[in-house]
Formats: C-alpha cells, structure tokens, sequence
C-alpha cells in the first residue's frame, strides 16, 4: 500500500512535515513521491504551508478505500486490484484454490471476458462500473452456499440505499432492478467439500455510468447514474456493500435462511409478480408466491399447482417486462 496516498485518503489537508515525521524519509522524498503520485493521475492539491491534500476522484486502488473500511474481514484478505482482468472471479477463483482467506478481493477497471450466469458474458467496460469478487470460507452446508447469493444482493441494495440514495429492488435470484430495468448482476461459483463449503468466489458487477450498459441492452439494463444526479464515487459503494456482505454473511451462518426471509421479501420485486420460468427442458407462466428456506422461488402456475423452482439452471422475466 502506498504509504503517501493511505496518509491522504481523508480528503483534508496533511503537511509535508506531518508525513515525513510519520514515514520516517525527508520532506524531499515526500514531495518526489508526490510528483510520481501526481504524474499517475492521483488529483493531488498542494496548499503551501498547509501541505497536501486527495481532491475528489473515483480510482479503486486498495489505498484509495482500505483504510477507511469498517468491515473487519471482508475486503481485508488479499486484495488484488489490476486495471484490466479477465474477470475478476476467474482471478479470484485462483487466488482460492491457492489458499487465499476469506475476505480476499480481486476488483479491475475493466474486464475483458466478464462472466455471467448461465453461461453469458458480460460486459465490462474500463471505468463505467463496478467489478468486483469477493472470497468467502464460509461454515455453511453445502445447500446452504446459495444463500449467500442473497447476501449479496441484500448488501449492495443497502449500499445503494446509503450511498446514492438508490432503491435498488431484488429480481430473484440475483439481480438488481430500479425502474424495471437491471443495475446490477450477482455470480456466485463454489467449491464443497462432502458436508462443508470450502470457498464461495461472489462476483458483482454494478453499472454505475452509462457506458456500462450495452446500447442493445438499454431497454432492460440501466445504470445508477440514471437514478441519482451524481453517482456516488465506487470506493464508497464498495465500503459499504463490504461491511454488508460481513453482516449478512454471519447472520445466514448463524441463523440460516430465517435471517434473510423478511428483508428479502420485502425487496424481492419478483415476489406477487407474473413470471415466465425458462428452464432447459420446458417454459411456463406462473405467479411467484414465495421463496423458501433454500432460496427456491415458489410459483403458482396456472392450473393451481405449486412448483419449486431452482436458480442454478432458469431464466425467470417479468411477464410485462424485465423484472
Ligand atoms: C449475471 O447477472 O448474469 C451475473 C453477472 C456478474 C458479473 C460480475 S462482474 C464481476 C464478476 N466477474 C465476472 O466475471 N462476473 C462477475
């Protein structure tokens, strides 16, 4: 971590005196760094007497936002950042099946091979969201693991809420809607051992500016910068949906499915809704009623019946449109 930008990432003022007595290395060495700071693009101010200061920018380098977070393990184990990945849960896989600990996070500007669910990519363009994965060893059941699916999307809902004033709703299993359209898309890949979970890679990738979103795709993707006149910087997003993805996260491990139930159910935009269910051997059209304690939607379908459906393998849209 740079010790100079870590110093600054508050945003006020710090003399050069002040961060040369706390490094231990000369006002000359500062103000180099400073410089080469400057020169990759960092909007360092100089006040004179009053030293220097980190204007307002939006990079997603670990000491641009590690400093300030308040989630005790998330975001703290390995963090890779890279401008451009292949997909961050692809990184982030490797870095798992080498022993990384939970909490590790690989994070890019840009992926050039972005992975969604059922095989689909995604699109993944240098600066106009968030890409992101984070690493779990959770004590869970091997059925249980896809709760964390809901944590996930729980905690970035929170986060938008916070951070942008966003109400971003859930679209069972694994997306984030506001206005009908997708912000936002959840993809969880794991590994188990025969009763225990070893490690759950929970990607997320968050459109936050327009570009994010693939002119084909405008009519059912959208992005948080539509939603609110400044988006808010990704470092503060990130913070935020970390310290969610903690509380979440131990809460299923304590208390299972009932921790998440009425959360869920109350932003679930799915839930009371018609849906049209794709699943590999047949569609059908159905009301969602519910969803039960291993996260399987429960439909109504026409002729009365109730069904389970399951998320690994289906495709469920809004009969009227997206969501
Ligand atoms: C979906 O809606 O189908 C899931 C999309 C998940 C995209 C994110 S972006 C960060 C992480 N890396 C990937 O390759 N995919 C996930």
């Amino acid at each position: 971590m740079d010790e100079v930008l870590r110093m600054l990432s508050g945003g006020d003022f710090v003399s050069g005196e002040t961060i040369s007595a706390a490094l231990g290395v000369t006002r000359a060495a500062i103000w180099k760094r400073i410089r080469q700071l400057q020169a990759d693009g960092w909007p360092i101010e100089s006040g004179g007497k009053r030293g220097y200061r980190l204007g307002s920018h939006d990079r997603l380098e670990p000491e641009a936002w590690q400093d300030a977070l308040t989630a005790r393990v998330m975001g703290r184990g390995e963090v890779r950042y890279a401008h451009t990945m292949d997909s961050t849960n692809t990184a982030l896989k490797h870095m798992a099946l080498e022993g990384a600990p939970a909490g590790s996070l690989c994070l890019c500007e840009e992926q050039t091979a972005g992975r969604g669910r059922l095989g689909r990519s995604w699109v993944s363009p240098p600066g106009a969201g968030l890409w992101q994965s984070l690493l779990l060893r959770p004590d869970l059941p091997p059925e249980r693991a896809p709760l964390l699916t809901f944590c996930a999307a729980l905690a970035m809902s929170d986060a938008l809420r916070k951070t942008a004033g966003i109400d971003a709703r859930i679209k069972w299993p694994n997306d984030l809607v506001c206005g009908g359209k997708k912000i936002c898309g959840i993809l969880l890949e794991a590994a188990m051992e025969a009763e225990r979970v070893d490690w759950v890679v929970i990607g997320v990738g968050l459109n936050v500016r327009p570009e994010a979103v693939p002119p084909d795709l405008t009519d059912r993707a959208a992005c948080v910068a539509d939603f609110c006149s400044a988006p808010p910087a990704r470092r503060t997003v990130l913070r935020a949906y970390l310290a969610g993805m903690e509380a979440w996260s131990q809460a299923v491990e304590r208390d299972g499915f009932g921790a998440l139930r009425e959360a869920l159910r109350a932003r679930c935009v799915t839930l009371g809704s018609p849906v049209r269910v794709a699943a590999p051997a047949e569609t059908f059209t159905a009301v969602a009623e519910d969803i039960d304690d291993a996260g399987a939607l429960l439909v109504r379908t026409q002729d009365g019946e109730l069904r389970r459906v399951l998320a690994g393998d289906v495709s469920v849209r809004g009969v009227m449109g997206y969501a």
